[in-house]
């Protein structure tokens, strides 16, 4: 984990953007960092989660503060949290966006293909700049674009997980499926320093914070 200062040099109208920093404040797929201006009326820091590789940075996920311009300074600390992990055996990769935008996914597909794996995206809309290599499904094909994946990755806010629970159930492959690992998007103000519980999530045994134990969780361990 580390601390230091980058720049948002550019904006996206998904509210994303590209930030340039050191090589060791960029998350990997599914991590963020935390991330506050000294022009911010907030004192919290935001978490700015990884979309794709960019120069010298990378490109961070829709959600960014509208009061950040271009120019801004920020200051980082992180990566922090637990972000995907593909296997390097999978072969048919589905990216699952269950209730948002598919940007926190987006940065497991270059390695998916690069690996020789079919990569599906399953999203509520359009994605821009997507490699014409990966099929978009609409929300929908859930079911049968899970039943097909060897490796699922999904993106779901904390509140939408009993819904999740109930698409996978119904289709009859929540025990089935070898490795699927979630994204919980909870509000997360504190990144652990101060362990204000805002983002507990229970699992099967226990309590545990989304900020420093996930964001990426196994869906075998959620309650
Ligand atoms: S954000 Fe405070 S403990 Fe997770």
């Amino acid at each position: 984990m580390h601390n230091g200062q980058g720049q948002l040099v550019e904006t996206f109208v998904d509210s994303g953007g590209r930030i340039v920093c050191p090589a060791e404040l960029i998350p990997a797929s599914g991590q963020y960092v935390l991330a506050h201006t000294d022009v911010s009326e907030s004192p919290l820091a935001v978490p700015v989660f990884f979309s794709e590789s960019a120069p010298n940075g990378f490109r961070a996920a829709a959600s960014l503060p509208a009061t950040w311009m271009p120019g801004v300074r920020l200051f980082l600390r992180g990566p922090l949290g637990r972000g995907f992990a593909l296997p390097s055996s999978a072969r048919r990769v589905a990216a699952i966006a269950f209730d948002d935008s598919s940007a926190r996914l987006r940065g497991l597909i270059p390695p998916a293909l690069k690996a020789g794996a079919a990569v599906t995206l399953v999203c509520g809309g359009a994605p821009d700049g997507l490699s014409e290599e990966v099929e978009v499904q609409p929300l929908e094909s859930i079911s049968e674009v899970y039943a097909w994946a060897d490796f699922v990755a999904i993106d779901i806010a904390r509140e939408n997980l009993p819904g999740l629970r109930s698409v996978l159930n119904g289709a009859g492959q929540v025990h089935g499926k070898a490795e699927t690992q979630v994204l919980v998007r909870t509000p997360m103000p504190c990144g652990a320093m101060a362990e204000c519980g805002v983002c507990a999530v229970v699992l099967k045994d226990n309590w545990v914070m989304v900020c420093r134990d996930g964001p990426v969780f196994d869906l075998a361990e959620l309650k």
